[in-house]
C-alpha cells in the first residue's frame, strides 16, 4: 500500500541502504550522485536475493520438487508485480531480459529483421543512449535501410517537425526513443510522438530506462508497441530488465536466443516454440535477480511514484538554483523543471569534466563524467564530455550542498 512521504522522510530511507553509510578516501562520507548510471540497493532487495540463494535456490519451470516450485512461484510472481507497476494487462507480454540494451537488441533482431528492408527508415533521436542507436545501425547496415534522427534544439528538447518530415516519406518502419534523456534530463513528449506515429501507422519503441525509476509509467494507456527498462536503475540488481511487446507483435516475432525453456518440441532438424513469454526466455534465466527486482518494485510502490517524482522535482530545482550561482558553469537541458527529471549535466568553461569528477570525488562526491554513452548528443552539443549529477530517492539537499562545496574546490584550483 502506498504511503504519503513527507520530504523529510526521504532522508529516513537512507537507513535502508547500507552502502550510504560507508566512507570513501579515508573518512569522507559518501555522496552518491550517479543514479542515472545505476542506483544503490536497499536491504530489502539485498536480503531478498540472499534469501533465494540461502533457502530456495533451484531452477525454474523444470521440476516438481518443493524448492523448484517455490523458486518458480517467486519468479513468476514478479511478472505480476511488473504488470501492476507499469500497468500491463497481459503478463504474457512481459519478457525478462538482462536490461534495456538486451531488450532493444532483441527487438532490432527479432522484429527488425523481418520488418525492415532496403530503403526503409528507422527513426531515433539525437539524445539517445548508444543502446538505442547501435542495434538500429547494425540492422540498417544489414538491410540497406536508413537511420534518421529527430534533432534536439538548444533547450535540449526534440524538434518534432523532424518526426513529421520523416513520417511523411511513408518509409518509416519504427520510431524508437527514450522517455527521458540520460544526459539532459529532458522528459520526452512521449504521448505526442506516439500519437503522431499512430496517425501514420508506424510502431513505436519507448526506452524507459531513465523514466520508469522516477515517475509513474502507464504502458497500457501509452499506446506504444515496445517498451524497455532496466532493474538496476530502480533499486534492483544488475542483469535484469523488462521488455514489453504488444501481444500481436510478440506472437509474430522470431526467437532471439535458442535453448532450453523457449521450445515446445525439438527434433533433429527443426523445433517448435513455447508459449509467450517463454519463447523469448531461453536458458536458465536470471532467477535471483528477477526476484530481487520484485523486492525493488515493492519498495518503490510503498513510497509511491508520485511522491518520488515530487521529491526529485524539489531536489532538482534546488540543485539548479545552487548550480546557477557558480561562476563559469554551463548547465545543459531544459530550464523548465516540469520538462526535466533529476539529471543535471554541466561543464566549467575551462576545466575538463574528468578533472571535475576527480576533484569532487576527493570530497566523497560521486558524479559521472564522460560522454554518458551518448556520443551523438555530445557531437550535437559540440562537447567531448560533460559532468553529470543524477538524483534518486535517498538523495537530500545536503547531498546537493556537498556537491556545491566540492565544486567550489574545483573553481578554486582552476581559478574559473
Ligand atoms: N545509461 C547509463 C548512464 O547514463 C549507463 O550512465
Amino acid at each position: 500500500m502506498q504511503r504519503t512521504v513527507h520530504p523529510d522522510q526521504f532522508e529516513g530511507l537512507r537507513r535502508d541502504f547500507p552502502i550510504l553509510s560507508r566512507r570513501v578516501h579515508g573518512d569522507k562520507p559518501l555522496t552518491y550522485l550517479d543514479n542515472a548510471a545505476t542506483t544503490q540497493k536497499p536491504n530489502q532487495v539485498i536480503d531478498t536475493i540472499s534469501d533465494y540463494y540461502r533457502n530456495y535456490n533451484a531452477n525454474i519451470h523444470r521440476a516438481v520438487y518443493a524448492l523448484a516450485e517455490e523458486a518458480t512461484d517467486a519468479y513468476e510472481n514478479v511478472r505480476g508485480k511488473v504488470a501492476e507497476f507499469v500497468n500491463i494487462g497481459n503478463k504474457q507480454e512481459i519478457v525478462f531480459v538482462r536490461g534495456t540494451t538486451e531488450a532493444i537488441n532483441m527487438v532490432a533482431y527479432s522484429w527488425g529483421r523481418d520488418n525492415v528492408g532496403r530503403d526503409d527508415i528507422i527513426v531515433t533521436t539525437e539524445y539517445e543512449h548508444h543502446s538505442n542507436i547501435v542495434p538500429w545501425q547494425l540492422l540498417a547496415q544489414e538491410k540497406g535501410a536508413r537511420l534518421e534522427y529527430i534533432r534536439t534544439d538548444d533547450n535540449g528538447e526534440l524538434v518534432l517537425d523532424d518526426l513529421d518530415a520523416h513520417l511523411a516519406t511513408g518509409r518509416v518502419k519504427i520510431v524508437t526513443f527514450s522517455m527521458m534523456s540520460n544526459v539532459l534530463g529532458t522528459i520526452t513528449d512521449t504521448a505526442e510522438i506516439i500519437s503522431r506515429c499512430k496517425d501514420a501507422g508506424v510502431p513505436t519503441l519507448v526506452d524507459g530506462a531513465q523514466a520508469v525509476p522516477h515517475m509513474k509509467v502507464d504502458i497500457a494507456n501509452m499506446g506504444c508497441d515496445f517498451f524497455a527498462f532496466s532493474g538496476h536503475k530502480m533499486l534492483g540488481p544488475t542483469g535484469v530488465g523488462v521488455l514489453w511487446v504488444r501481444k500481436e507483435i510478440l506472437d509474430s516475432m522470431r526467437p532471439f536466443h535458442g535453448g532450453g525453456d523457449m521450445i515446445r518440441e525439438v527434433h533433429k532438424h527443426e523445433s517448435t516454440w513455447n508459449d509467450l513469454p517463454y519463447k523469448f526466455e531461453a536458458g536458465t534465466p536470471n532467477i535471483a535477480d528477477v526476484i530481487g527486482l520484485g523486492a525493488a518494485i515493492d519498495y518503490l510502490t510503498a513510497i509511491g511514484m508520485e511522491n518520488i517524482r515530487k521529491h526529485e522535482i524539489d531536489l532538482t530545482s534546488y540543485a539548479l538554483e545552487r548550480l546557477s550561482s557558480v561562476p563559469g558553469l554551463i548547465i545543459y537541458g531544459p530550464k523548465d523543471i516540469n520538462r526535466r527529471g533529476g539529471v543535471i549535466s554541466f561543464n566549467f568553461r575551462s576545466v575538463h569534466p574528468h578533472d571535475v569528477a576527480q576533484i569532487v570525488d576527493d570530497s566523497g562526491v560521486s558524479i559521472r563524467s564522460g560522454h554518458h554513452c551518448a556520443q551523438v548528443l555530445m557531437d550535437k552539443m559540440d562537447v567531448a564530455a560533460t559532468s553529470r549529477a543524477s538524483f534518486y530517492i535517498y538523495n537530500t539537499r545536503a547531498d546537493v550542498d556537498a556537491l556545491m562545496e566540492s565544486l567550489k574546490t574545483v573553481a578554486r584550483i582552476f581559478k574559473t
